[in-house]
């Protein structure tokens, strides 16, 4: 195995890792995926605590940060109401002092990726993004480990994102350059990813082979990619502009049509949850080329390898 470089890092975005240390990660959950599948149930974290607070709604990262602190031998401190961290005024710097006196890691899922950043900054202990307005790098691991079960490899495939220039699309600009992955996101003009995400990708595209092209045309995008993946028009806080995006959106449903312009092997992927109907329709999502719910069960495997490798000694 590679030199753990990871031992006490934060994962904030996907560029806050290098190609190499992305590849571990991902070599690390596939073994450690194997090895529990194998009936192997180390427990390399015993004795250490993670803090896993929530700010926004989850159910799948919730549950896989949860259930793999668990299986790594650690103890799972869920903060997930109201009551407990940032939640009565005191500052960002006496909640995460107070917080590592506990706990050896924190993962915090946010609004502001600037608080994830404040919350680094204070913390000696790793600090894990769980999703933040800008950026869900637990998911571009996942994802990234599901594509390459299913296609044997990342570099040189062609990855087609149809919707939102939101979190996920940022996601999967940063997964698709470290991985060395040709990536295509079609969006609305009105709803473009950040220009300065774009333009740290296409800086470290050349150094693995990655190639970015976006794109106002779905159908463009899509065609012969191996890989097609979208995410829900209406991000949590977005809720009240629903409607209006559906207006927006027009035209970038992932549905049958559009799928059959992609290589005849490509694989659909959503980080969930879909809104049935619109961003995706259910035949695509219950098609055997769809493989969502693959992509769920590794945020457990993904999640678990990057803590252990945070949380090891240095
Ligand atoms: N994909 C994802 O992060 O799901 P949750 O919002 O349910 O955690
Ligand atoms: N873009 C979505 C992703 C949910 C996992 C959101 O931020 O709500």
């Amino acid at each position: 195995m590679s030199q753990n470089t990871l031992a006490g890092r934060d994962c904030l975005r996907l560029l806050d890792l290098t190609p190499e240390e992305f590849a571990l990660v991902l070599d690390t959950a596939a073994q450690q995926k194997a090895a529990w599948k194998d009936g192997v149930h180390d427990a390399p974290c015993a004795g250490k605590s993670v803090a896993i607070i929530m700010e926004k709604p989850s159910l799948r990262t919730r549950s896989s940060f949860e259930i793999g602190t668990y299986r790594l031998g650690a103890h799972p401190l869920v903060l997930d109401d109201d009551h407990s961290a940032f939640s009565r005024g005191e500052t960002v710097q006496d909640t995460t002092l107070v917080l590592e006196r506990f706990v050896d890691a924190i993962v915090l899922r946010t609004y502001e990726q600037a608080k994830l950043v404040e919350v680094a900054q204070w913390a000696s202990i790793p600090v894990i993004n769980a999703l933040s307005d800008d950026f869900h790098p637990c998911q571009g691991l996942a994802d990234a480990l599901t594509i390459r079960e299913h296609k044997g490899t990342l570099a040189g495939l062609t990855i087609a994102y149809v919707g939102d220039g939101n979190n996920m699309a940022h996601t999967y600009l940063e997964m698709g350059v470290l991985a060395g992955m040709n990536v295509k996101l079609a969006f609305p003009a009105i709803h473009a990813p950040s220009s300065v995400v774009v333009a740290e990708c296409e800086k470290i595209a050349p150094m693995t082979g990655a190639t970015i092209e976006l794109t106002n045309d779905p159908r463009g995008a899509v065609a012969g990619a191996d890989v097609v993946i979208t995410d829900t028009w209406t991000s949590m806080g977005d809720e009240d502009e629903h409607d209006q995006r559906l207006a927006e959106f027009e035209g970038f449903q992932v549905n049958a049509e559009l799928m059959a312009l992609a290589a005849d092997d490509a694989i659909f992927m959503h980080c969930l949850p879909a809104h049935r109907g619109e961003e995706v329709t259910d035949e695509v999502m219950d098609a055997p080329c769809s493989v969502i719910f693959d992509e769920a069960e590794n945020r457990l495997h993904a999640q678990k390898a990057l803590l252990s490798l945070v949380m090891e000694a240095r």
